[in-house]
């Protein structure tokens, strides 16, 4: 395909139009988790790859599962399949997914232990991701849009701090409040990797670029702006320098109404809200921000399925009808989704049309 096609192809993927200006009468539609364990055929592939983070490293494996759920639900939007946690691996932490147990990192929680990772060596890593993303590009539909993604550097640090999940992201947040300049440096490095990572992406293909903060919420106002708000601003603008017309979305879980400061103050593009924002800031707060609207469907009400699942992506359609706005869930799939209530959720949202 000659370079105009390719253009004109791009130009066809309804995902991107409303961060064109667009207003659609039908939303376009994808699923934070879309490829994941609540689908028999991720279960097959990554069975097949045995280790998690070696599906994500490797292209052929982490593309099939990304095309599964194209190929069920024809989404709007194809998201890379990764991890937030590919990072740290990448920068020499290793990390690893134990079954049933979720992320396990040796901690840093220290300015000497910092030592233990290296920008140069995300290389390799890095490498296999994008070679992900071109295979993608190749083999998506022309129609579907490619979302790249990082996790936001505070999300990826409490990870990396914790040594795993926590309820209260308590490691990270007492090194924050003790020793903010180590810290800092920690996030440094985060943000200079990730500004790595999203532009090998946009680079081997990805249309549009999404950053995970999924515990923005754990934090009060002066640290919400030092270590969610001021990284994700620096991301967001070296990449508009680099890539003017890539959109980002951030996705500050938890931020409630402080995601529209974070959305005037970071620049992003999109807003992905979690299931928790109150009807009113989905549709009239971010009316003074030229930002696109993404959510929030209760991923638990896609579970439970019938009626209400009908009731509420009615409502929520109505609420954002005339709006620039992207059909999605408040947070991921949970892996006890029955498939056919994904289908009967995509039904409904076409339906509108
Ligand atoms: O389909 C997609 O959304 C793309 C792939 C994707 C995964 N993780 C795959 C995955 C994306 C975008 C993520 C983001 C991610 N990873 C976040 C931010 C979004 C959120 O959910 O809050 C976070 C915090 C992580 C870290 C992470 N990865 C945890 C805590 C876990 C274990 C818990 C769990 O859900 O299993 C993972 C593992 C993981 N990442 C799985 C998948 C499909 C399940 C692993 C498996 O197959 O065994």
């Amino acid at each position: 395909m000659g370079e105009q096609g390719a253009r004109k192809a791009v130009g066809e993927r309804r995902f991107l139009a409303p961060f064109r200006g667009e207003v659609l009468d039908v939303p376009p539609i994808w699923l934070m988790r879309q490829a994941g364990r609540y689908l028999p055929e991720y279960r097959a592939t990554r069975a097949e790859a045995g280790d998690f983070l070696k599906l994500c490293y490797t292209p052929k494996l982490a593309a099939e599962v990304t095309l599964q759920p194209i190929r069920r639900y024809g989404f709007d939007a194809a998201i890379l399949f990764s991890d937030i946690l590919v990072v740290p691996d990448a920068l020499g932490q290793s990390v690893r997914f134990a079954e049933g147990e979720g992320p396990r990192l040796e901690p840093i929680r220290s300015v000497d232990e910092l030592a233990r990772l290296s920008l140069a060596g995300t290389e390799a890593k890095f490498a296999l991701v994008a070679e992900t993303v071109a295979r993608l590009r190749q083999d998506l539909p022309q129609e579907t849009a490619l979302i790249g993604f990082c996790g936001a550097p505070w999300t990826v640090a409490t990870y990396m701090v914790q040594g795993q999940g926590s309820v209260d992201q308590a490691e990270a947040r007492l090194w924050a409040y003790r020793d903010p300049k180590g810290f800092q440096a920690l996030i440094d490095v985060l943000v200079a990797a990730s500004i790595d990572y999203l532009d090998r992406q946009v680079q081997a293909g990805a249309d549009c670029l999404m950053i995970f903060d999924t515990w923005a919420g754990s934090l009060p106002d002066d640290e919400f702006d030092r270590w969610v708000v001021a990284p994700t601003r620096a991301i967001r603008e070296t990449l508009r320098e680099r890539h003017p017309d890539v959109p980002v979305i951030g996705f500050p879980r938890g931020a409630g109404a402080t995601a529209v400061w974070y959305v005037s103050e970071t620049g992003v593009d999109g807003i992905g809200c979690d299931t928790a924002t109150p009807p009113f800031v989905m549709s009239e707060a971010f009316e003074e921000e030229d930002v696109v609207v993404q959510g929030n469907l209760d991923p638990l009400l896609l579970v439970a399925g019938g009626a209400r699942l009908d009731e509420r992506v009615d409502e929520i359609l109505d609420l954002m009808d005339g709006k620039r706005f992207i059909f999605n869930l408040g947070h991921g799939i949970v892996p006890q989704t029955p498939p056919e209530n994904v289908a009967q959720l995509v039904a409904r949202v076409r339906g509108r049309g």
